[in-house]
């Protein structure tokens, strides 16, 4: 399978070498910047001999060698700086996945779309508008990431592998993210049978803020090894059409009784894109959570008309 990813920068370049070194499909690079996809990809090839993987990557300014891609992975666009919200980047941030997506359509008709440049779910309603694409080969990357972090917290603050941890978030890449304390657990155990209340919400704080926690230390650019990671396991999702049930900003059509924008459920991914939005059970609270967060996203998604 091709996969495309726009914007080489930080995010684009580590999700790329993390789909070559697992073999996961033959990748194309993009970027405005002349020469530096181009480098980039010669030097994954290079690492090939070292790490053992085919050294199927290319790099290019030219939208003809993405044509015919399976996946496109949009991660153009300018991140945050220390002080700055996600929706600060809305303006600037429309314009570069506007002009992306009239681009890659044409040679990738059937591609499905993974958003991942900020503002998250407006980009992602922006991009699934501008390709004309059925909503379900749109989506965009953010709940996978703000589960890791929050799963990465929860085994910090317990002392376990993160990965005797299961936890979820939806709604919104934001302050609206909706975690799930119900459908959390340690090594099969109820989380909130093992924390008290105000730790539970410490550690949702932190993981609402964990973007900007690292944002703050490197003071010039935001996140891209968990991001990546995300974005990859989208990918593989996709390109290995696993059914995996994961957070995904997608198009809801009445789950959860919301209608018509896009925001963070667990979904299961296919090659054909979301497959299905899964309908856990939520509390009353909960699910006021969530379609407060849909109802956030969907104002700012009527901003952008504006733009
Ligand atoms: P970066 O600045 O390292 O890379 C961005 C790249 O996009 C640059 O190489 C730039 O030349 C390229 N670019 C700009 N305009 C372009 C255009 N019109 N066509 C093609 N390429 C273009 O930024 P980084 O760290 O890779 O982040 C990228 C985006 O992803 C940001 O908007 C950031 O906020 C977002 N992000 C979202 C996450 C999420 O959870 N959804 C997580 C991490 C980052
Ligand atoms: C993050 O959460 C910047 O959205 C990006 O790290």
């Amino acid at each position: 399978m091709r996969i495309t990813i726009v914007g080489t920068g930080f995010v684009g370049q580590t999700t790329a070498m993390r789909l070559l070194e697992r073999g996961i499909g033959e990748i194309v690079l993009i970027d405005i910047i002349e020469g530096l996809p181009q480098g980039l990809a010669l030097d994954l090839r290079q690492s090939s001999p070292i790490v053992g993987f085919e050294p199927t990557v290319i790099g290019t300014n030219d939208y003809a060698d993405t044509a015919g891609s399976d996946v496109v992975v949009i991660t153009a666009g300018f991140p945050r700086q220390p002080g700055m919200s996600r929706m600060d980047l809305l303006d600037k941030n429309a314009g570069i996945v506007r002009s992306v997506v009239e681009q890659v359509v044409p040679g990738s008709p059937d591609a499905v779309i993974i958003v991942v440049t900020n503002p998250l779910d407006e980009m992602t309603y922006l991009a699934a508008e501008t390709s004309g694409f059925p909503k379900e080969r749109v989506m965009g990357m953010a709940g996978v990431l703000d589960s890791a972090r929050l799963r990465y917290f929860i085994a910090e603050e317990l002392g376990v592998s993160p990965l005797e941890v299961e936890a979820m978030t939806l709604g919104s890449h934001g302050e609206s993210m909706v975690p799930l304390p119900r459908h959390a657990t340690v090594k099969g155990r109820p989380l909130t049978e093992l924390v008290d209340e105000a730790t539970l919400e410490r550690l949702y704080q932190r993981t609402r803020d964990a973007g900007a926690e690292i944002v703050s230390l490197l003071k010039k650019g935001s996140a891209f090894y968990a991001p990546s990671a995300a974005v990859a396991k989208m990918v593989e999702a996709i390109v290995r059409n696993t059914e995996e049930l994961m957070p995904v900003c997608a198009w809801t059509t009445g789950q959860y009784g919301i209608h018509d924008v896009y925001v963070g459920v667990p979904v299961r991914l296919s090659r054909s894109g979301v497959a299905e939005i899964v309908e856990l059970e939520l509390n009353p609270d909960e699910l006021a959570a969530l379609r407060a967060a849909a109802e956030g996203i969907r104002a700012k998604c009527a901003d952008l008309a504006k733009l």
